[in-house]
């Protein structure tokens, strides 16, 4: 199983996750091990909150690169961010300050967790009209989400791709959260699922343990489609769901 994972933090010394080399590797090892062979590396970006890290990312990456093709040839790597929502959010990967996923159409935004659903509906069509597709990162997190699936069907419609946390959906973030996902799933509204994770020991990556439970409670195609092909697809800038 060659699982995809387009929403990670292990590129080190550029925002919450791993502050040193080692603990980057550390991560590395828990993500190969987690059947991943496939992984766009996405750093925060916002230069608000952790700086102006694109410099920071990049000699980064060249040194997980150098780890990687020693100890894991086939674990292959992408570019990536994950953006805060800005109003100058596109201009920031128009200038090469940051990376969409892989370099493609898609790009990986985030919200304050507290946003209302007007300012995500806003941010998202903001995205949408400039050429590029949103892909929602951990949308079980926001509050408006929780309660509202109308609103998900609505984003998804537009053209928004929607991911939740592999952790979310094992509980990992309480209770709400879980439920959220599962509803979600349900209804057919996921269109991917990707780590998030941050470290080997915190919020390590759990997509392995996500896709069994989705294949267990959903089934053996919808867990390969948003652990695998849909994932696959966007790093191809193909539409997720079209084979
Ligand atoms: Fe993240």
């Amino acid at each position: 199983m060659e699982l995809v994972d387009l929403h990670n933090h292990a590129l080190y010394a550029c925002d919450d996750g791993p502050k040193s080399e080692k603990d980057m590797q550390s991560l590395i090892d828990a993500i190969y091990k987690d059947s991943i062979r496939h992984l766009c590396l996405t750093p925060h970006y916002h230069p608000g909150y952790f700086g102006e890290n694109s410099e920071r990312a990049d000699r980064s990456f060249e040194k997980l690169s150098r780890y990687a093709a020693e100890k894991y040839p086939d674990l292959k790597l992408y570019r990536g961010n994950e953006l805060r929502y800005d109003r100058g959010c596109v201009e920031w990967i128009k200038s090469g300050r940051c990376h969409a996923i892989n370099d493609t159409n898609y790009v990986l935004v985030d919200f304050s967790h507290s946003a209302e659903g007007d300012e995500i509906v806003k941010g998202t069509n903001s995205i949408l009209s400039a050429g590029y597709i949103p892909v929602l990162a951990h949308v079980e997190r926001y509050r408006k989400v929780a309660k509202d699936m109308d609103f998900v069907r609505e984003l998804r419609e537009n053209g928004v791709v929607i991911q939740v946390d592999a952790q979310s959906i094992l509980g990992v973030f309480g209770f709400g959260s879980k439920r959220c996902c599962k509803r979600m799933l349900a209804l057919g509204l996921v269109d991917l699922v990707a780590t998030d994770a941050h470290g080997s020991v915190i919020r390590p990556p759990s997509i392995s343990d996500s896709y069994k439970y989705i294949e267990k409670h959903f089934g053996h195609r919808y867990a390969e489609a948003v652990c695998i092909h849909n994932p696959y697809a966007i790093l191809q800038n193909r539409q997720p769901g079209k084979e």
